[in-house]
């Protein structure tokens, strides 16, 4: 018997071994409302990739070509903003995202020392993740607490008038709580 041929809106994708993971129901909810702020489907490249971050955690490879699919944006464009915007994490980050402020004020204010501290205590420099897995450290513009400078973010709790034994503390700390908690 010949073949029927389903019109194009019957047919539903099957996903192949090895393909690109589908976005979730809910990513696609999230990326249909943002998309609706924009003209085109290219200017929510961005906000898709938030999305995608915060449900997953970071971007693999796999996610962006899922959104590049879902968007019909090109892959090295995509990759292009996840490059540019470090927030976006191209592999997983640490459980503590440090965010050091390296504008003016901190940087009046000794942040170039802070972080040649943070470099010595964890072997890490920007953009990078400590070998525990705990920490990620990222140069971030102005935090708006000039007046408390230097400062930083550890997972968006903003740390002021840091001294190098104030960042020692607050890394132990850190470091005690992991291990606790690892413990229990
Ligand atoms: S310069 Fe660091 S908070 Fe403004």
């Amino acid at each position: 018997m010949e073949e029927q041929q389903l019109p194009e809106f019957h047919r539903i994708p099957v996903r192949q071994e090895g393909e690109a993971p589908q976005l979730s129901a809910e990513e696609i909810n999230e990326i249909d409302e943002e998309r609706s702020h924009y003209e085109c489907d290219g200017a929510a490249g961005l906000e898709a990739l938030r999305i995608v971050q915060r449900k997953r955690g970071w971007i693999s490879d796999e996610s962006l070509r899922a959104v590049s699919a879902y968007l019909g944006i090109a892959e090295a464009e995509l990759e292009g903003l996840a490059t540019y915007y470090q927030l976006l994490f191209r592999s997983p980050p640490g459980t503590e995202v440090i965010q050091l402020c390296k504008s003016s004020s901190c940087w009046i204010l000794g942040c170039e020392q802070l972080q040649a501290d943070i470099i010595e205590e964890l072997g890490i420099g920007p953009g990078e993740t400590s070998t525990d897995g705990i920490f990620t450290l990222l140069e971030n513009p102005c935090l708006g607490a000039c007046d408390r400078a230097p400062v930083l973010l550890m997972n968006g709790e903003l740390h002021t008038h840091l001294s190098g034994e104030k960042l020692r503390a607050l890394l132990a700390e850190k470091r005690r709580r992991h291990a606790d908690q690892s413990t229990d």
